[in-house]
């Protein structure tokens, strides 16, 4: 069920009960409903009243909400954040980890918080029945790192914030070259992500490159110049969309010293290894762009 225009990670409520009510009558078993607050590709944050609406319908089709808020620490601006959590709190389990706004990708932990009361705790009964068949336990010294971080210190605190402007100031860069190239990109609002659409360049790709896919187009982006994306149809889209979802992690910098830099300065932009790669951004697109 695709998300309302301008926004991603929440499915258009109304469109989701049309959905459900049409899967059940065909037979299928439809119990839950997963969204991302933000989201994972666009960078979007669905609006409250989305959010409210959502919990609506999932009310009264009787629909567990998995609220995925891994980036929720990453929102750029200190714009309303809706959970599901608020407006239905005895069916949404929200799920984070520390793999995002900690920056611990290889730690395999995650978090599920379950709804208080009867239907909360049946259903982390069940979760824990299959989890212990399939991961049995995260290792210990994670796990008290976990609780560490996740009882949110100063110094944490202060260092996801950091991350926090330095995923921002990147971001919107990054987009703003996207942008100024002639192509239509959502304003990155979290996250790390940016999600630009190179359908304005469908006729000239397929003509000059034979590029008519997303998976195609990203492929060209890797052997020519280097650039490694992930298409649309990664995240469930058609494979003739031509939007990209375009991570920043890798531009901050190649060592940790660069890292450390990039989280501190004044100017990100203006370190070299970041104004280099944002210069190579435009050079890549200046070859690609219709002339
Ligand atoms: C929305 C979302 N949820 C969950 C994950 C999984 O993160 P982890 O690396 O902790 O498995 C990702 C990773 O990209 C993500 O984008």
């Amino acid at each position: 069920v695709p998300a309302p225009p301008g926004e991603g990670g929440v499915c258009d409520p109304a469109a989701l009960a049309r959905a459900v009510i049409s899967a059940r009558s065909a037979g299928r078993r439809i119990g839950a409903v997963i969204v991302t607050l933000p989201d994972n590709p666009t960078g979007q944050l669905a609006r409250p009243g989305t959010v409210r609406a959502l919990a609506r319908v999932a009310a009264e089709h009787d629909l567990v909400i998995i609220s995925d808020e891994i980036y929720r620490e990453l929102v750029y601006q200190r714009s309303p954040f809706a959970s599901p959590a608020q407006f239905a709190p005895e069916r949404t389990v929200v799920t984070t980890a520390p793999s995002k706004s900690l920056a611990l990708g290889g730690w395999r932990l995650g978090v599920a918080r379950m709804p208080d009361g009867q239907p909360g705790g049946d259903l982390r009964e069940r979760l824990l029945g299959v989890g212990s068949e399939i991961w049995s336990a995260a290792a210990g010294p994670i796990q008290e790192a976990a609780a560490l971080a996740f009882r949110e210190p100063p110094e944490i605190a202060n260092r996801i914030r950091r991350s926090r402007r330095l995923h921002a100031t990147v971001c919107r860069a990054v987009a703003a070259r996207f942008g100024a190239a002639g192509l239509a990109v959502p304003a990155p609002q979290a996250a790390f992500y940016c999600y630009p659409d190179f359908a304005p360049w469908r006729d000239r790709l397929a003509s000059r490159h034979g590029v008519t896919t997303g998976a195609a187009l990203a492929g060209h982006l890797l052997h020519r110049y280097g650039m490694a994306v992930l298409p649309a149809s990664a995240f469930g889209e058609d494979a003739s969309v031509l939007r990209l979802r375009v991570a920043t992690g890798l531009l901050y910098g190649e060592t940790a010293e660069q890292q450390e830099r990039a989280l501190s300065a004044p100017d990100p932009l203006r370190l070299p290894w970041i104004a280099a790669a944002l210069a190579r951004l435009e050079d890549i697109l200046a070859d690609l762009a219709p002339r």
